[in-house]
C-alpha cells in the first residue's frame, strides 16, 4: 500500500488522518471534508512543470500508452496515491482543449488573446466530471469496491455511469425527479447504471445517499461525490492542463461556475501543492460563479462575510443561513440545472480556494447565463447553460472593474452543449421541449437493453427496497 499518501481532515482544529485505503465519506471524528495529502519529501516530483510535455509521445495500448494518453495521469506525479498504475482505470479522459476565443473577446470588449475558452465538455461523458471519476474509480479498485453511487444534477451520473460500465461495478445514481436534462439522463441509462428518480432535488438526494453510505453499512456503497476527496485530485488536472497550453504560464484568473464547489476547491488545492513544490511563481485569481436561484456561496461570502480564516471560519453562519432556508422553505432553482444545489458540500474546501487564490464569488441570473451560453456558441463550438455562468460572471466582473481588459482570463466550460440541448432550442425558437415531453403519452421500452428510471419516494426504505430489487 503506498504510505506516502494519506488522508486527513480539513478542520484545523482535528486534523485526523486515515489510511488511503479507507473509505470515508468525511472525518469520522468531527464530520469534517477529508483531503488527500502527500508526504511530497519522500515521493518523486518533477523540478519543473515541463517534464509532463514527454509523455505526449508515448504510443501504445499498454499500462504507460493509455496512461500517458490520458489528460489527468499525464500529470500523476501530482496526485501520487495510487498503488499500482495498473490500478488505473482510464478511458483517454482530460483531451480537453484551451481555446483562445477572439471572436468572444470582441464581444465582451477584451482584448485578442485575453479570454480562454476550457472546453471540458470534450470529455468522453461531456463534461469534466471524468477528470474526477478516472481518480475516483482507481481508489474505488484498490480497495475492491464493487457497487458505486451518487447523487447528481445529471453529469455525476453520466460519468459514474460511464466508468462504473467500463470499470465492472454496479452503478447506482440518485436524480431529482425532473431535475435533470434529458442528454444526461439519456447517458445514465444507456451505460447501464441503476437509475432512482427520487421525489425531491439534488440537496435532498445527496443527503439521502450519504445517509445510506454510512449507515446501511450492507449495501456496500462506494460514494462517487465530491465529497469523495479522491473525485478532487483527478480534477486538479484542468488545471495543470490550462498551465501547459500556456507553456507553463499562469494565466491572471480563472473563472469557473459554481454548484457542489468541488472544481473550485480541486482548483484551490492545485495551486496550493504546485506553489509548495516550487513549481509555479504566480497564483492565478479564482471567480467562483452562482445562479442567482442557487446562490448559497454568494450569500455567504459577500452578504455575510464568510471567509476560510486558516480554517477557523465561522460555521454559525453557515447554520444560520441552512436554518433560515428550512424556515422559509427555500429550495435551489435555476435554468442552469447542472447548478441548482442549496447546500454545496464543498463549502468548506471552496473558501480555501478563495484564499489560496485571492478569489471572489458572483451571482448571474438565469437570463445572463442563456446570453452567454448563447454568445459562446454563437462564435463555434458551445457549452451548456451552467457552464455559462463562468462567462456571464466574468462580464459582471469586467463591468465592476474587477478584471480589467488586458488581464488573461480562463473560463472553464464545465459541460458539453449537447447535454442540454432543451435549453438551447427554448432559447432559438420559444418552444419548450421538456414540456412538451412531459405531456406526451409514454409506450414500454421493449429494448433488449432497456433500462428504465424508477420513481422512489424520498424515504430510506423505498430506496433501500429499489436498490435490492435489482
Ligand atoms: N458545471 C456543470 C456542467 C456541472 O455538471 C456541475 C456540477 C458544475 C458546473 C458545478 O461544479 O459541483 O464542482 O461546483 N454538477 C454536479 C452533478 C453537481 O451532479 O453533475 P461543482
Amino acid at each position: 500500500m503506498n504510505d506516502r499518501a494519506f488522508q486527513r481532515c480539513i478542520n484545523p482544529a482535528c486534523g485526523t488522518t486515515y489510511a488511503i485505503d479507507e473509505v470515508k465519506v468525511a472525518c469520522a471524528k468531527c464530520g469534517g471534508l477529508l483531503d488527500i495529502h502527500y508526504d511530497w519529501d519522500h515521493l518523486p516530483v518533477p523540478k519543473s512543470l515541463n517534464f509532463f510535455e514527454n509523455r505526449w509521445n508515448t504510443k501504445g495500448t499498454n499500462t504507460e500508452g493509455r496512461i500517458d494518453f490520458s489528460g489527468v495521469w499525464r500529470f500523476r506525479e501530482l496526485m501520487p496515491f495510487y498503488r499500482s498504475e495498473e490500478d488505473i482505470v482510464s478511458i483517454g479522459e482530460g483531451r480537453t482543449v484551451l481555446q483562445q476565443a477572439d471572436l468572444v473577446a470582441r464581444q465582451l470588449n477584451m482584448k485578442p488573446g485575453t479570454l480562454l475558452l476550457q472546453y471540458e465538455g470534450l470529455n468522453p461523458s461531456g463534461s469534466f466530471k471524468d477528470n474526477g471519476m478516472t481518480a475516483a474509480f482507481t481508489h474505488a479498485r484498490m480497495v475492491g469496491a464493487r457497487r458505486v453511487a451518487c447523487a447528481s444534477t445529471g453529469n455525476t451520473s453520466a460519468s459514474l455511469a460511464l466508468f462504473a460500465a467500463l470499470a465492472e461495478m454496479q452503478g447506482v445514481v440518485f436524480i431529482g425527479t425532473g431535475k435533470i436534462s434529458v442528454g444526461k439522463l439519456s447517458q445514465a441509462l444507456d451505460y447501464g447504471a441503476l437509475t432512482l428518480q427520487i421525489t425531491g432535488d439534488f440537496d435532498a438526494c445527496l443527503r439521502r445517499i450519504r445517509q445510506i453510505a454510512v449507515d446501511v453499512p450492507r449495501m456496500g456503497i462506494y460514494l462517487m461525490n465530491s465529497v469523495n476527496p479522491f473525485r478532487l485530485e483527478g480534477q486538479k488536472s484542468i488545471m495543470y492542463r490550462i498551465l501547459e497550453a500556456r507553456g507553463w504560464q499562469p494565466p491572471d484568473w480563472v473563472i469557473v461556475p459554481g454548484g457542489n464547489l468541488g472544481n473550485c476547491s480541486a482548483f484551490g488545492k492545485a495551486f496550493a501543492e504546485m506553489k509548495q513544490l516550487g513549481l509555479v511563481k504566480k497564483v492565478p485569481r479564482l471567480a467562483v460563479v452562482n445562479a442567482h436561484g442557487a446562490n448559497t456561496l454568494h450569500t455567504l461570502v459577500n452578504g455575510r462575510k464568510l471567509a476560510w480564516q486558516e480554517g477557523r471560519y465561522d460555521a454559525s453562519i453557515v447554520q444560520t443561513h441552512y436554518a433560515w432556508m428550512d424556515e422559509q422553505n427555500v429550495q435551489a432553482h435555476t435554468i442552469a440545472s447542472a447548478i441548482e444545489i442549496g447546500r454545496p458540500v464543498n463549502l468548506p474546501k471552496a473558501l480555501r480556494a478563495l484564499s489560496v487564490m485571492d478569489g471572489v464569488v458572483r451571482e448571474v441570473t438565469d437570463d445572463e447565463i442563456l446570453e452567454s451560453r448563447a454568445l459562446v456558441a454563437r462564435y463555434g463550438f458551445g457549452c451548456e447553460p451552467a457552464s455559462a455562468a463562468g462567462v456571464a460572471g466574468l462580464q459582471k466582473l469586467l463591468a465592476e472593474g474587477v478584471v480589467s481588459p488586458g488581464e488573461t482570463v480562463v473560463c472553464i466550460l464545465t459541460g458539453h452543449e449537447l447535454k442540454d440541448p432543451n435549453a438551447t432550442v427554448k432559447y432559438h425558437t420559444g418552444i419548450d421541449l421538456k414540456a412538451a415531453q412531459d405531456l406526451a403519452p409514454r409506450s414500454e421500452p421493449h429494448g433488449r437493453l432497456a433500462n428504465r428510471p424508477i420513481p422512489v419516494e424520498d424515504d430510506l426504505d423505498s430506496i433501500i427496497r429499489a436498490m435490492d430489487a435489482r
